[in-house]
């Protein structure tokens, strides 16, 4: 039985000696789109304009305190836009294949949108399925669920949440590529559309909370899922000014069995028992620890000396925030021209923002990862390997030499990645992890190594530069690339450089 962060991370490690070969069965391919046959859904307008807003205002707009407002469909519509929309068209397999705003690992897009609105001016009360294709919800059940949703993801009760946005993973669509591996891309893909969801209601000043805390069983019950397929992982959510109703909640009722079938994304599922134990494992009770460790004190490297990335620094933005999100995509054309001091700035400070909001006052999620970088060539950097201790807002260098090439030929041969000018890392120690948090510990590491990957992916688009996140390595000689203690791992890496074509919004 897979139960630990240790014992997940391992059997889903690659070793280049150790490759099975893997035909895709494209008879199988998952569908893309979760639909609920029988039931119409509500179109949503697109005819909403993102505020003008930069992207660096909103990262750096920590934590949304702004006083709560009564929102309407149109905001709902825009912040679903924000968060998630087809950006890209192309021709697969003879049928049209859309991209989305959002990165995924493959393009296999295991994340899907919930959401529960109460109050919204224009919308019936309900829990509703974001369709993404057409732009459209789909009504799951009518009322609201406020009084329900508020004990099963807020320790303390507060307000009645006008919106509640609830991601979830269907594990077969990534797994029918990536196997046992896919659970580590369930949760880096959840968290890059978390933190698309963060920026669109930090555009819409909306305060929020964002939680990987809660009754798992009790919300995918809630959200009609059959847990077998599809599970919960991050709920965000939007006060209203209303307090929680009084009273007994009652009994959430199943939903009927023909829309618990929508989380069944193809005739011939294979089950990897390794993700189901392990996701399970994680739904026991985070243990309460007495204190959170620094991973950055923990993974067994550590510079000579620090420097510290000030305030000030200017980011030289080409795009504002909606353009942004709307005109990202994966650029892998990198060339070898050095990244500007600014833009290389820019990316460091946008890391070290933290609004890390949790449920259990003892998880800090920030502090389940630690990150680092390549420079491969930068301006007034020398190439090595660097360490990045967010919350001090300072980097150091712990080895001098160029590793981008060795990294390449560790990213299963991505050539391409040696002519790439930084290449992010985040890190974490999974047996600390365990320790600290239990197996729900990792779901917190790979979701916040998402988040922090789309902000480099956003923070690059927006200076016109090119991005591509990798989840495809050989585990153990990375760790050995950067000399981490035995019980350290790499958990993702983010690339970052000029490409060929400069990206721009026309
Ligand atoms: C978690 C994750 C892992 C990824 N790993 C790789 C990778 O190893 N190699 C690669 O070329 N692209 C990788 N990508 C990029 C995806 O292939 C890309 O997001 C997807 O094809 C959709 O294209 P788009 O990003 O342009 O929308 C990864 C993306 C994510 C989010």
């Amino acid at each position: 039985m897979i139960k630990t962060a240790v014992q997940y991370h391992d059997f889903s490690s690659y070793d280049r000696h150790k490759m099975e070969g893997h035909a895709l069965d494209w008879q199988n391919q998952p569908r893309v789109y979760k639909e609920y046959p029988g039931i119409d859904p509500i179109p949503l307008s697109k005819d909403v304009r993102p505020p003008e807003e930069k992207l660096s205002s909103l990262v750096k707009k920590a934590h949304v305190r702004d006083p709560v407002r009564r929102l309407d469909l149109a905001d709902l519509s825009l912040i679903l836009l924000l968060t998630c929309t087809l950006t890209a068209k192309t021709r697969h397999g003879g049928a049209d294949f859309f991209y989305r705003s959002v990165p995924s690992a493959g393009a296999l897009y295991p994340t899907e949108i919930y959401v529960a609105a109460h109050a919204i001016e224009g919308l019936d009360d309900g829990l509703y399925h974001f369709g993404v294709l057409h732009h459209d919800l789909t009504l799951l059940r009518a009322g609201d669920l406020s009084s329900h949703i508020v004990p099963l993801t807020q320790p303390q009760a507060g307000n009645a949440p006008q919106l509640a946005f609830f991601m979830t993973a269907i594990f077969f669509r990534s797994a029918w590529k990536y196997r046992n591996r896919a659970y580590r891309y369930h949760l880096l893909d959840t968290g890059h559309q978390a933190e698309h969801l963060i920026l669109a209601l930090k555009a819409l000043k909306c305060p929020f909370s964002l939680t990987y805390d809660f009754d798992d069983a009790e919300v995918n019950h809630l959200l009609g899922l059959d847990v077998n397929r599809e599970v919960s992982l991050a709920v965000g959510q939007v006060p209203g000014d209303e307090s929680v109703p009084s009273g007994v909640a009652g009994e959430i009722r199943n939903l009927p069995k023909e829309m618990m079938k929508a989380s069944c994304v193809s005739e011939k599922e294979i089950k990897y028992p390794a993700i189901d134990e392990f996701h399970e494992a994680g739904t026991d009770p985070v243990p309460v620890s007495i204190q959170v460790p620094g991973m950055i004190h923990e993974i067994g490297v550590t510079p000579g000396t620090w420097t510290e990335i000030p305030h000030s620094v200017a980011w030289p933005e080409v795009m504002n925030h909606g353009d942004t999100a709307f005109h990202r995509r994966s650029r892998r054309n990198f060339v070898k021209t050095p990244i500007g001091k600014n833009a290389m700035g820019a990316l460091l400070d946008a890391l070290c923002y933290s609004d890390s909001w949790s449920s259990s006052p003892d998880s800090n999620y920030d502090r389940s990862i630690c990150t680092g970088f390549l420079v491969g060539h930068a301006e007034e950097l020398s190439p090595g390997f660097y360490l990045l201790e967010t919350s001090k807002r300072a980097f150091g260098q712990v080895t001098s030499g160029s590793f981008t090439q060795t990294a390449a030929h560790i990213c299963l041969d991505q050539a391409w990645l040696a002519q790439t000018a930084v290449h992010f890392l985040f890190f974490s120690n999974p047996d600390l992890l365990d320790r600290t948090w239990g197996a729900r510990g990792y779901r917190y590491a790979m979701l916040t190594a998402g988040r922090l990957g789309e902000r480099l992916y956003l923070t690059a688009t927006a200076m016109g530069l090119g991005c591509c996140g990798i989840g495809a390595f050989y585990d153990r000689e990375a760790a050995e690339l950067l000399g981490l203690n035995p019980k350290s791992r790499l958990l993702y890496l983010v690339a970052v450089g000029d490409v060929k074509k400069p990206i721009n919004k026309d």
